[in-house]
Order: C-alpha cells, then sequence, then structure tokens
C-alpha cells in the first residue's frame, strides 16, 4: 500500500511512501525540462532506473556520480555539481533528483537551494535514516574542515519518495541505527510508535524481512508526520524544530570526540538516555519513562552508555554546539513521552550526574561502528 504525508509549509509538498514506487517520480518532479541525477556509485542500477523513468515521462535527463556517504558534502563536490548544471544549461525550471543516502540528499539539496538562487529538487532517500530524517524538512548543507553541515540552507524539496523496497540491501548496523530516529519520533510525539517498536522488535531488526512488513510502512509513515507537524509549522527552526533535536546534543558530542566513526543514530541512541537522565535528574521524568529508552534501544542493539573517561571533552563539544545559544547549554528534554520542553542552563552538577548514569556499564556489545 502507498501512503502519502503531505508536509505544510509556504510552498507544500508530498512524501510518498510505498514500495516499487518509482512510477510516481514524474509526479513529483512535475513541471521541469532537465532533470539532473545526483547519486553515489553504488546505487548506479537504481540511478539508471530513474533516468530511464524520467526519460520516459519526457524530461531531459543527466546523471552525476558522487562519492559515497560524507565524501560528498565538500565544496568541492558541489562545484563540480554546478559545473555540470551550467554545462548542460540548467535555468529555473529545471529540476535535481537526490538518489541515497542523507549525505546524498543533503548535497543534492543544496546544490539546488544554491544553483540560480534556487531549482527544485526531489528527493528519492534510500536508507531508513534519510526517509525518516535527512530527507525531509527542508534542511540541505555541506561539511567544511571546521565541521559538519556549517555551510547550507533550508530548502525544502518538490517531493519525497520514500520506496521502502531499498531498504532490504542494507547493512543491518545501518538499517538499525535509523530506527534510533523512529524512536526519537516516539519519545517526542508518538507513543505509538514506542508501541509498535516493542512489540516487533525481530522483525525491525532484520532488514529484509523489516523492508516487507507493514509495521516497517507503519513506523516510516508515523516518523515521517512527526516531522511534517514540525516542519510545517517552523522550519527554520525558530522554536518547535528543536524537538527533532532531542538527544542531539550529546549526541552531536559524541560524534565529534570519536571523530565521527560512531553511526549517527548509534551516538542518538546514547544522547537520548543522557537527556533522559538530565530529565529525570531535574525531576521532570519519571524512572518508568528513563528505563523506557534504555529497554527500547537495548532491544535494538542500539548502545545506551558511553565511556567514561570523556567528560571535558564532550563537554566542549556540547558548548561549541550550533544549537547552543550563547554560554548557556539548551536541552530538549521530556516532561513524559510526547511531552518535550527544554531545559536551559542546567546546574553543572547534573550534566556530570547525568553523564556519570550513562557511562556505568560496558556498551560493547550494541552497535557503535
Ligand atoms: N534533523 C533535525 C531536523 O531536521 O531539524
Amino acid at each position: 500500500m502507498t501512503t502519502t504525508v503531505r508536509v505544510n509549509g509556504a510552498q507544500p509538498y508530498d512524501v510518498v511512501i510505498g514500495r516499487n514506487l518509482l512510477g510516481a517520480l514524474p509526479g513529483l518532479v512535475g513541471e521541469a525540462k532537465r532533470v539532473l541525477v545526483v547519486h553515489p556509485a553504488a546505487l548506479a542500477t537504481t540511478a539508471d532506473a530513474v533516468i530511464e523513468d524520467l526519460r520516459a515521462a519526457g524530461y531531459e535527463t543527466f546523471g552525476a556520480e558522487v562519492p559515497d556517504a560524507e565524501e560528498a558534502k565538500t565544496a568541492q563536490v558541489a562545484a563540480f555539481l554546478w559545473g555540470v548544471l551550467g554545462q548542460a544549461d540548467f535555468t529555473r525550471s529545471d529540476a535535481i533528483v537526490a538518489v541515497g543516502g542523507g549525505a546524498t540528499t543533503d548535497l543534492g539539496g543544496f546544490v539546488a537551494a544554491t544553483w540560480l538562487r534556487g531549482i527544485k529538487v526531489v528527493q528519492v532517500p534510500t536508507t531508513l535514516l534519510a526517509m525518516v530524517d535527512a530527507a525531509v524538512g527542508g534542511k540541505t548543507g555541506i561539511n567544511t574542515a571546521e565541521g559538519k553541515n556549517l555551510v547550507g540552507s533550508f530548502h525544502p524539496p518538490a517531493g519525497v519518495l520514500c520506496d521502502l523496497a531499498a531498504l532490504a540491501s542494507m547493512p543491518k548496523h545501518d538499517f538499525v541505527a535509523g530506527l534510533a530516529e523512529v524512536v526519537k519520533c516516539g519519545f517526542i510525539a508518538d507513543p505509538r510508535i514506542l508501541d509498535l517498536v516493542e512489540e516487533n522488535v525481530e522483525t525491525l531488526t532484520d532488514p529484509v524481512r523489516a523492508s516487507e512488513s507493514e509495521v516497517l510502512a507503519e513506523l516510516v509513515e508515523r516518523a515521517v508526520q512527526v516531522k511534517a507537524d514540525v516542519v510545517g509549522e517552523d522550519l527554520k527552526e525558530a522554536g518547535l524544530r528543536e524537538i527533532l533535536n532531542y538527544g542531539h546534543t550529546f549526541a552531536h558530542a559524541i560524534e565529534n570526540v570519536e571523530r565521527y566513526q560512531w553511526r549517527h543514530g548509534a551516538a542518538v541512541s546514547v544522547g537520548m538516555v543522557y537527556v533522559a537522565e538530565l530529565a529525570r535528574l531535574a525531576g521532570k521524568l519519571s524512572d518508568e519513562v528513563v528505563d523506557r529508552h534504555r529497554s527500547i534501544l537495548t532491544s535494538l542493539g542500539l548502545p545506551t552508555t558511553y565511556r567514561g573517561d570523556r567528560w571535558e571533552r564532550l563537554l566542549t563539544a556540547m558548548r561549541r554546539d550550533k544549537k547552543t545559544r550563547g554560554d548557556l547549554l539548551r536541552f530538549v528534554v521530556l516532561e513524559g513521552v510526547g511531552k518535550p520542553t527544554r531545559l536551559e542552563g542546567p546546574d553543572p552538577t547534573l550534566l556530570v550526574a547525568a553523564y556519570a548514569e550513562v557511562s556505568r556499564d560496558d556498551s560493547s556489545t550494541a552497535i557503535v561502528l
């Protein structure tokens, strides 16, 4: 079954979720003459199918291969794509289709945002993380030597195509890391997500079974709906959108300290337990909800602890996080499931005490790399 989630805003768009959906792509691209399909080498076959479909629908199509994962998010790769667009005479009424994981969709979105001050982009995410997070909501960007996503733009796509069949070939640990963002949506806004994950752990930890299951389709739809509700109201992160960063302040610090060798979802998993502990210590969250964080994430094989000898480095990284305002550390915390709030400038003793709670045990059996 195919479902569609509408994302509201200045220019509303649809996120189409289902299986074997390529036929739906021309409908999302809409009016355009030329289309550039951006993809990593590993997805050349998928990109060829996309190009074939677009050509059959009457578009003049071009393909551009970019490096895999974060290697794609550089000024050099963006400049290469601007060159391709220039050589092919792309005008304001042409479009980019980005096929790949979050790095490819961030890059494709950024190049679309900047070419002629903005052309259409349609995102075709092929990883779980990109489907439920990166490709939806209009954040686009590249990295610089100083940090990740420091250059970018809010540029909502014209449409997003989530073909669940693409997930069957994902490595298990990458797939499960993507589930951390799904669980995040459960804790901040949609408790039914948590029930569904708890009831279907075996299916969800096998990418082939999951990709064919109704439960994954429902989870992706629910997670996308959570994101759509938030970004439809607050595209530019003036307030509400911050809740999507639940667990991310501590997660970004881990990623920084680990020199980006941890999977994002694994870091978010520990980060959610950290803020849950922080909220408990601040008197906002019950033991029961904190325990639920640990049990659900552990059942998926995600880490919930981090080494105990990195506090100073983590604190420095958290202070540098771009969500920090002035000198005050700000965290999205919960007062209950689906009840996010902010904790600004918490007492340093609470920050250290929460760290002690996540650095108690060894997490060597969980997915980190
Ligand atoms: N990944 C968080 C956001 O899109 O705002």
